[in-house]
């Protein structure tokens, strides 16, 4: 009998939005807008033809990643993207029967692992205003839970969690272990990785697809205590990570100035949008990562199929938890902007204040 694995019936798919990029201006992947450095380009363009036959070493990028955070290689892995990294953490980890705090809405994989791995996510709900539900999740800690997920800045939110807030829950964790996802970290300037060297239940995921713009190429990281990253290795495929993406890599965190470019053009495409918007009397949410949220109530889903008509693709969040009447709008060049907020004047009857 060819069943799957008996967790299996209670995973989803994770929905990938294959919509086509001709002609489109897609602001619903939160990719960076302004590419990747240009030194990303010149490396790959000086790709001898090892780097295609031989299989990739990956020592040399893994000691630039240690000492540009100040930590040891042996609190390193690297893996196809953050998603690959979070994969290792339910695998080395989260077994049948364990249960996973899970603060929604969230990213999606979180649920997906978990359930796959046949563990009993928790779902707690962020507050009204989209702050982090400390109280909530202390509460909820017992031995019981293996994990607690906490992505900062938040996905699809766009909120922080304080300092305080963050190492209240590292010291009342216990054994159980906080998955910390800063795949937007760069957007707000604030990375926690040293303290892996003061909470050994601390496991913290971060990535080349964002504010670096590999997205295509797929490069995460995760940092944490050598003791967990000896059990993560195990469940690491051997080259999980290619030599293309290892020469990108590199190339990307010595250019440090690209990524303070990104970080000014998002913020300042930010402003721009939100006073946009504003006018028009739609209300906006300003994100500490590269989209923002705007509310457009109960028109969401026509409104966002009438984006779509127009070539224009952002996300509809409208049945998420907290989300109702919300479209996520990943933060774009200037022209693609434009096209966005003229395809939403184009819509009729025009979108009026939410009373
Ligand atoms: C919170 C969060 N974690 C992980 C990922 C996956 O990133 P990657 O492209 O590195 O797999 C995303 C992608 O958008 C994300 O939003």
């Amino acid at each position: 009998m060819r069943t799957p694995r008996r967790t299996m019936a209670q995973a989803k798919t994770y929905q990938i939005f294959n919509l086509g990029r001709r002609q489109k201006i897609r602001l619903d992947l939160n990719e960076n807008a302004w590419g990747c450095s240009p030194q990303v380009i010149e490396a790959l363009e000086n790709l001898s033809a090892e780097d295609i036959s031989l299989y990739p070493a990956y020592d040399s990028f893994i000691n630039q990643v240690a000492e540009h955070y100040g930590v040891g290689p042996e609190h390193v892995i690297i893996s196809n993207g953050a998603d690959d990294s979070i994969r290792c953490v339910f695998d080395a980890f989260v077994e049948e029967g364990d249960e996973v705090l899970l603060p929604v809405p969230n990213y999606g994989m979180f649920d997906i692992f978990g359930r796959i791995r046949g563990a009993r996510v928790i779902e707690i709900l962020y507050h009204d205003d989209f702050s982090f539900p400390v109280e909530e999740v202390l509460a909820a800690i017992s031995p019981k839970i293996k994990l607690i997920v906490i992505v900062n800045p938040a996905n699809p939110l766009g909120t922080v969690i304080s300092e305080q807030e963050l190492l209240h829950i590292l010291s009342e964790a216990g054994d159980s272990l906080v998955l910390l996802d800063e795949t937007y970290w760069h957007f707000v300037g604030k990375s926690y990785v040293s303290l892996i060297k003061k909470f050994p239940n601390l496991i913290i995921v971060q990535t080349f697809s964002k504010a670096y713009g590999l997205t295509g190429l797929r490069l995460g990281m995760l940092f944490s205590a050598a003791e967990n990253i000896r059990q993560l290795a195990k469940v690491n495929l051997p080259f999980a990570v290619n030599n293309l993406a290892l020469k990108a890599g590199s190339a990307a965190l010595a250019d440090q100035m690209f990524i303070q470019q990104v970080v000014l053009n998002v913020r300042m495409e930010m402003h721009f949008l939100q006073r946009e918007l504003n006018q028009m009397g739609i209300e906006t949410r300003a994100c500490s990562t590269n989209f923002l949220l705007m509310k457009v109530g109960d028109r969401a889903d026509e409104i966002y199929q009438a984006l779509q008509q127009r070539n224009v693709l952002v996300r509809n969040l409208t049945s998420y938890p907290l989300l109702k009447g919300y479209l996520r709008i990943s933060i774009g060049r200037r022209e693609d902007n434009l096209k966005f907020l003229e395809a939403l004047r184009d819509i009729r009857p025009p979108i009026a204040p939410i009373q």
